[in-house]
């Protein structure tokens, strides 16, 4: 799956730079979650008719961000501009926005 490519409007990369960039930020059991989680959105989306491209990608970034620190999220939601009520959540919340920003992704 490796050599897998994405259509060029979804994201800048290909499959094995995004493995790559979700490894580099993410402990080992983090990461491989990830893996499996990119797996499971295959086969929901073939079972469902979705995309499933956009689905193995939302699967494998989905946690990008998680193991961020608070101080990385609350200068990035202040740079970007995000809604201010975003400060008053943690985590669970951020590092779903923080996802987009961070890879460029859809
Ligand atoms: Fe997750």
């Amino acid at each position: 799956m490796s050599e897998f490519v994405y259509q060029a409007d979804l994201v800048p990369y290909t499959r094995a730079e995004l493995v790559e960039k979700v490894a580099a930020n993410l402990s080992t059991s983090r990461f491989e979650h990830c893996l499996r989680v990119e797996q499971t959105a295959i086969e929901l989306a073939r079972q469902n008719g979705a995309d499933v491209e956009r689905a193995a990608i939302a699967g494998l970034v989905h946690d990008y961000a998680k193991q961020l620190p608070d101080e990385t999220f609350i200068a990035a939601i202040q740079a970007n501009h995000f809604d201010p009520d975003l400060l008053n959540y943690g985590n669970a919340i951020w590092h779903g926005v923080l996802v987009r920003i961070s890879l460029n992704v859809i």
